[in-house]
């Protein structure tokens, strides 16, 4: 039991085309309800935490968190940087314990991008922390998609492999049609599976990492606006689809939205069915448990879980 990188997660999760979930926390309830889902499951387990999470929770909390999860379960974990965006974050979660850091330099130019992100290799491999880049744009909605646009901002293969090549990177986001968030596409979903496929031939040994992968599960959708929320049009990544990218390199799955969702559905429903309640465990601990459910849906139905056995 211990804090460990996604190295051996990610051989045996290439190997046999199943995907490792990576839940986005925020506080101890999150937490507690992805771990209890991991530990009952028996399934490889990365915790991220974005910089808005660090500003949100202040990092020791968090790491203690996480911590506290180990010690509690007995689990291995992951704990991830989430979209580094610049050196110094990515130095700052090296030297608090983090075992793997994201260095997004997707905004940059190529060459740049290539830079950065062997600066963050560097130092991180020094201290035994692995590291994801990310190359390509997640397209938002508004650019859903022409195939003008698409070569734009997907990943370009033979990019991803000259990129893998100089960096020395671990693993690498790739932009193939999902985008953060409850509203991925205006018409029919589409991912470019003839894209992902290619990459995964030049970069076979890569394991690849899908950014925006929530479904946005449609009865969570429904019972949010069934009790006063107002989300309409939301609409995610199929879970066939997620379940199709394991076959392609994809190892790590990305998933924050769908907590989000299973969250607040749960607390809505429960103050609008109990008015009266003020007592913050009576609405924390049901929204621990529906984080618990969403995540052992996601490793029973879209991360491919039998074939981690
Ligand atoms: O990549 C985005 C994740 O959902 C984290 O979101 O930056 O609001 O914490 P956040
Ligand atoms: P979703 O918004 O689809 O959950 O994606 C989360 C993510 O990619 C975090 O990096
Ligand atoms: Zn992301």
């Amino acid at each position: 039991m211990a804090l460990v990188t996604t190295k051996s997660m990610f051989e045996k999760a290439l190997k046999k085309d199943y995907a490792v979930g990576a839940f986005n926390v925020n506080n101890m309830e999150i937490i507690q309800g992805i771990v209890e889902a991991s530990e009952a499951e028996k399934a490889p387990l990365i915790l991220q935490v974005s910089a808005g999470a660090r500003k949100y929770a202040k990092p020791a909390y968090l790491v203690k968190l996480v911590e506290a999860a180990i010690i509690d379960t007995g689990l291995d974990i992951c704990l991830h940087l989430d979209h580094g965006e610049d050196f110094e974050i990515c130095k700052k979660c090296v030297d608090d314990g983090f075992t793997s850091v994201m260095i997004d330099g997707s905004k940059h130019s190529f060459e740049e991008n290539i830079r950065l992100t062997k600066e963050v290799v560097e130092y991180a491999h020094s201290k035994g922390v692995v590291v994801e880049a990310e190359l390509g744009k997640l397209a938002g909605i508004e650019d859903n998609v022409n195939v003008d646009a698409r070569n734009a901002t997907f990943t370009v293969p033979e990019e991803a492999a000259e990129f893998v090549a100089k960096t020395g990177v671990d693993s690498l986001a790739v932009a193939i049609g999902t985008s953060h968030g409850a509203y991925k596409f205006k018409g029919e979903p589409y991912l470019d599976f003839e894209r992902l496929k290619q990459i995964n031939k030049l970069i076979p040994d890569t394991p690849l990492v899908l950014h925006g992968a929530s479904t946005v599960l449609p009865e969570f959708v429904a019972k949010c606006n069934e009790f006063g929320g107002d989300i309409p049009g939301a609409q995610g990544v199929p879970e066939e689809m997620i379940r199709t990218a394991t076959k392609y390199g994809v190892c790590k799955v990305n998933i924050d939205t769908d907590l989000r969702l299973a969250m607040t559905a749960e607390i809505r429903k429960h103050f609008i069915e109990h008015p009266a309640d003020f007592d913050p465990r009576k609405y924390l601990g049901p929204a621990r448990d529906a984080i618990r459910g969403m995540v052992q849906h996601k490793i029973k139905n879209v991360l491919n879980a039998s074939n981690m056995r």
